[in-house]
């Protein structure tokens, strides 16, 4: 019989899940599926180098090729050559559900001339230094300093575009002090920059999620692309459209469904995890170091499993993750959510193809997203992340 709400409120899941194939076994046979997951080439695909991959959010939305709730993201025309992080079983999930292409590393040690040549470069560098529910400490520490292996890359390489993802916080942190050095770095370098400011329900996310890309083309190619135009302009997706079918779901039957944090009791207020989610509205942020605080769903009483904590990260429910459930919430809170990391890979294809046929852009809307004044009015006290 069904508990009355939902999983059982105060049992811990000991075991995890133990998965055999990922999302890229599952597309094996499927017409969507990039040929990256099949250990092949995109056909005159561009070269793109990886930094910080994590489990591979951004890297999902660059290839494309996958569904998320029915919809079809198409495949783009990149090739991920090499993607490197830290983090081990970070690494493990990346080359479970995406690619072969995941190496562990320490990007402070690697010297960018053992790196491949890239025609693109991505990461998201770390930003727990520069988040609102961080410790704000910014370039103090080594952490806040990781973007400078990104500027290494781009020295020794020269890539044609560059994309660094964070969070809005890093904007405001000691006036812009710090992103302001960022983007001095990279025009130092010889590239002309733009930071987009993207509020992911706008592109078809249930999550209140706001992350600052920032989007560097080296100077003989002319100026940046333009954000990616918004979706969903009038109204947003709430939190029930990612996950209301999981309700009555407690198994694998649905991966990683099974998998969540004992359950206390949903508090109110502090902005650092343990809230209810409401019915109708955006869920809150999925952050990265809520340790055991995740947020609550919004029906039953518990905490959300590390599936809707997926789903609300747009994470297709074939791209699995096999660790304990710290691991694997922190892995999905740390990634750029695959639908927006597609809309923002299209953008970037669609520019390398004017490129290719000649065309250059002379002058950009505006420095920032010119949606960012249509999407104020959703910014509520439940961005934390
Ligand atoms: C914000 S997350 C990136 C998430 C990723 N873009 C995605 O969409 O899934 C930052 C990543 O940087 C990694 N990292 C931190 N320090 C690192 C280092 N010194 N070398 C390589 N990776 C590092 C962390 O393990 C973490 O996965």
């Amino acid at each position: 019989m069904r508990p009355k709400t939902g999983l059982p409120k105060r049992k811990a899941l000991r075991n995890y899940p133990v998965f055999e194939c990922g999302l890229r076994e599952n597309l094996m046979n499927s017409s969507i599926a990039h040929p990256n997951m099949m250990g092949e080439q995109y056909h005159n695909g561009t070269s793109v180098m990886s930094m910080f991959c994590g489990c591979g959010g951004l890297d999902l939305g660059f290839l494309g090729g996958f569904r998320y709730l029915g919809e079809e993201y198409r495949a783009l025309p990149f090739n991920i050559i090499k993607a490197i992080d830290i983090d081990d079983r970070a690494i493990q999930t990346y080359n479970l559900n995406i690619s072969q292409h995941g190496e562990t590393g320490d990007l402070t040690s690697i010297d960018p001339r053992d790196l491949p040549k890239a025609r693109i470069l991505i990461g998201g560098f770390p930003c727990q230094d520069f988040s609102s529910s961080g410790p704000k400490v910014g370039f103090a520490s080594e952490r806040g300093q990781l973007y400078l292996s990104m500027i290494a890359y781009m020295r020794t390489h020269k890539p044609d575009i560059v994309i660094g993802e964070n969070v809005p916080h890093l904007a405001s942190l000691h006036g812009g002090k710090y992103l302001d050095q960022i983007l001095e770095d990279i025009k130092a370098t010889g590239y002309t920059v733009i930071v987009w400011d993207l509020f992911a329900p706008l592109y078809g996310l249930s999550q209140s999620r706001r992350r600052l890309i920032i989007v560097a083309v080296r100077n003989d190619l002319g100026l940046p692309p333009d954000a990616p135009q918004p979706k969903y302009l009038s109204k947003y997706l709430p939190i029930e459209h990612a996950i209301a079918d999981l309700v009555d779901v407690f198994d694998e039957s649905v991966t990683n469904q099974s998998q969540y944090f004992v359950a206390t009791r949903a508090t109110s207020g502090g902005g650092q995890g343990d809230h209810k989610n409401k019915r109708g509205e955006l869920a809150y942020c999925i952050r990265a170091n809520a340790k055991a605080r995740i947020q609550f769903h919004y029906s039953l009483d518990r905490r959300l499993t590390v599936r809707e904590c997926a789903r609300l990260q747009s994470f297709p429910d074939e791209f699995v993750f096999p660790f304990a459930a710290m691991s694997n919430m922190t892995q999905i809170g740390n990634a750029v959510p695959p639908i927006l990391g597609h809309a923002i890979a299209s953008s970037i294809a669609d520019y390398i193809e004017m490129l290719e046929r000649g065309e250059r852009i002379t002058s950009n809307k505006s420095v920032c997203n010119s949606s960012f004044e249509q999407i104020s009015f959703f910014l509520e006290s439940k961005e934390v992340g």
